[in-house]
């Protein structure tokens, strides 16, 4: 039976282990989208402490689609050699590097969480004297009322979404040659390409606006463009929100069904694992939160879509994420919040669920075996 510690093959990368940390934004760049040593450590001590898959934050193709004006990005070679030694380092301790590649749409241009996570304009700075930027939406007249107001909003044309493929397609080309061998397009959490597969922000009434087909056509364009440079032999992940957690509205919110659909048609495009996160969208969101919250959804993805999936959220136990992987619920777990709590998440799990204790004990860093309990 497939377990959590099982591998996890797809294409020619085999993951050691079914454990990945999820991405998560440190915000801690300079201005620049550079990593820093914080960077260098965070992933480094992770990749350390026993994760098959280390995946990088939400890392922005472009200046413009970052959060906050210190999230890390990968629009110039400078990134890529920048985050080479990450990858090195990663691949060193036995896990795959992962790259999430991101735009963060209308919810992007905002001061970092910890300083109130507010829109700033172009003419304004955060407190650490960066500046704000115009941002790039489906329909701006449908942005729906986050953190204070949003003025400086542009209504995506041709030649936004054009720049927006480009920019996904010129990402992932860097993100081969800074070595990472899975590349994770982030079609989630109310950012660009939630953005416009969801009806709830994307009003719009030309080919990228209106019917499934037309609202998940960027998403399938910018999949297509990163799936001709990304080779063959590596795979490519693409993170959903499986529902917007909006039932009330529906049909005309995204849920879990349109999501299904999505994923079939995105296997078909060369996806080999779909993400399945939830949410983000909107503030009226339900979302229920506690252990497994999400995993119903990712289930579902499986169970209807031909594609190996990830679940998300709420995972905190060895013996929780593996039992996801042994009862078939999910291929992957990604562990977010926990991995912050212990970056050693993944060798505990292997002490707690490897039935040789002699088989544990090797996967700890061979500097730190003579800590390893016996
Ligand atoms: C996140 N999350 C997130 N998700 C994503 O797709 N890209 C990102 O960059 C981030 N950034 C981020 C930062 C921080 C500090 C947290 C806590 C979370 C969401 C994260 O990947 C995960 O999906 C959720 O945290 C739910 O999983 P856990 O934390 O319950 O395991």
């Amino acid at each position: 039976m497939t377990d959590a510690l099982a591998p996890l093959s797809l294409r020619d990368v085999e993951a050691p282990n079914r454990i990945a940390v999820s991405p998560m934004c440190q915000y801690t760049c300079e201005d620049d989208g550079l990593p820093t040593e914080w960077h260098r450590v965070h992933l480094g001590s992770r990749a350390v402490g026993g994760a098959g898959i280390v995946m990088t934050e939400a890392t922005a193709v472009e200046p413009a689609g970052r959060i906050t004006p210190h999230d890390l990005g990968i629009w110039s070679d400078e990134h890529a050699a920048a985050l080479e030694p990450i990858t090195e380092f990663v691949r060193d301790q036995g896990g795959v590097p992962a790259i999430q590649l991101a735009h963060a749409g209308h919810k992007a241009s905002k001061t970092r969480p910890w300083d109130g996570n507010v829109p700033i304009g172009p003419d304004e700075t955060d407190p650490d004297g960066a500046t704000g930027w115009e941002v790039l939406s489906p329909s701006p007249d449908a942005y729906p009322p986050f953190e204070g107001d949003r003025p400086a909003m542009r209504k995506a044309d041709q030649d936004d979404i054009q720049g927006v493929i480009d920019a996904y397609r010129a990402a992932a080309e860097r993100s081969l040659d800074a070595g990472f061998e899975i590349a994770e397009i982030h079609a989630a959490h109310g950012y660009l390409l939630h953005e416009f597969l969801s009806p709830v922000t994307n009003r719009r009434e030309d080919d990228y606006g209106g019917s499934f087909e037309n609202r998940t056509r960027l998403v399938r364009e910018v999949v297509r463009a990163v799936r001709d440079v990304w080779p063959e032999d590596k795979p490519v992940f693409v993170r959903i929100s499986g529902t917007d957690w909006l039932d009330d509205r529906e049909p005309e919110s995204w849920d879990i069904e349109q999501s299904v659909r999505l994923a079939d048609d995105l296997a078909e495009l060369g996806v080999d694992l779909v993400d399945v996160s939830s949410g983000g969208l909107h503030p009226d969101e339900a979302i229920p939160g506690g252990p497994n919250f999400q995993v119903p959804l990712a289930e579902r993805v499986r169970e209807g879509a031909d594609v190996a999936v990830g679940a998300v959220g709420g995972v905190t136990e060895p013996e929780q994420a593996d039992a996801l992987v042994r009862n078939g619920r999910t291929d992957l777990v990604l562990v977010g919040r926990e991995f912050l709590r212990d970056p050693y998440f993944g060798l505990h799990a292997a002490d707690e669920l490897e039935r040789d204790p002699a088989e544990a004990a090797k996967q700890w860093p061979v500097q730190y075996r003579r800590a390893v309990r016996r």
